[in-house]
């Protein structure tokens, strides 16, 4: 079993970040579409709804491990098959950490209490709420939350289509087998 990625294909640590993330991002799409399509008074509204900030604050932490071991591997990985290709993985880094950061300040802005998992993160606290904290995520948690929904989408497409066709370099094995 390989632990580290090299120049040929990505290292089991990589593949399971990569493939469970994908599993819980997924989730994460169920949730929203449950706020946007069902009744809010229904059960399944609430079953995954209710879900949605401790998956967040499950993809937050995956990728602050995700982008470590990035960084670490980052000069023996696969090489990029574009410069196109290397700016879509960083802006999907870049929203997969922001769009849960902003959340989770709002959140400690809000004042409410916020227990993940059992874990005391926020106590909560009484009095205003902090506004400048409330305002990057009220500004565009859930534009930007859309937008790695659609780039995903991207991604996944690119990686089916460059299978598919034999003039371009597959890259699903550096990932898959
Ligand atoms: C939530 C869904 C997904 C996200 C956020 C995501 C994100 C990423 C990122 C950031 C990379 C760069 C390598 C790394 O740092 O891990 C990557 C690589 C890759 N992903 Fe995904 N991915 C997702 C789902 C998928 C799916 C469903 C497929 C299957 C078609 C796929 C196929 C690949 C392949 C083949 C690579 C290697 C690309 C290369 O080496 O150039 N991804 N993905
Ligand atoms: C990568 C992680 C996350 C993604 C992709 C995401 C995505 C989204 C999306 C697309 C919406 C809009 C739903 C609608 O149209 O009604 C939304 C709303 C919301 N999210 Fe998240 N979210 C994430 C993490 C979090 C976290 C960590 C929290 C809290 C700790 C959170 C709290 C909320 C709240 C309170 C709303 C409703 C208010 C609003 O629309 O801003 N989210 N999220």
């Amino acid at each position: 079993m390989q632990i580290w990625d090299n120049r040929e294909r990505y290292g089991m640590v990589s593949r399971v970040l990569h493939w469970g993330m994908a599993a819980v991002i997924l989730w994460q799409l169920f949730t929203v579409l449950a706020r946007v399509l069902l009744d809010d008074e229904s059960a399944m509204y609430g079953f995954f709804w209710g879900t949605h900030r401790e998956t967040g604050f499950l993809i937050f932490t995956l990728v602050i491990l995700r982008g470590i071991w990035a960084l670490v591997n980052i000069r023996q990985r696969p090489p990029s098959v574009s410069l196109p290709a290397k700016v879509g993985h960083i802006v999907l880094y870049l929203l997969m950490l922001g769009i849960p950061a902003a959340a989770l300040l709002r959140q400690y802005g809000s004042g409410r209490a916020f227990e993940p998992f059992g874990i005391p993160l926020f106590p909560g606290f009484e009095g205003d709420r902090i506004e400048w904290m409330m305002v990057p995520a009220n500004t565009f948690h859930s534009w930007f939350g859309y937008l790695l929904f659609m780039l995903i989408v991207g991604h996944v497409a690119m990686a089916i289509w460059r299978h598919r066709d034999p003039e371009k370099t597959n890259v699903l094995p550096r990932m898959w087998n």
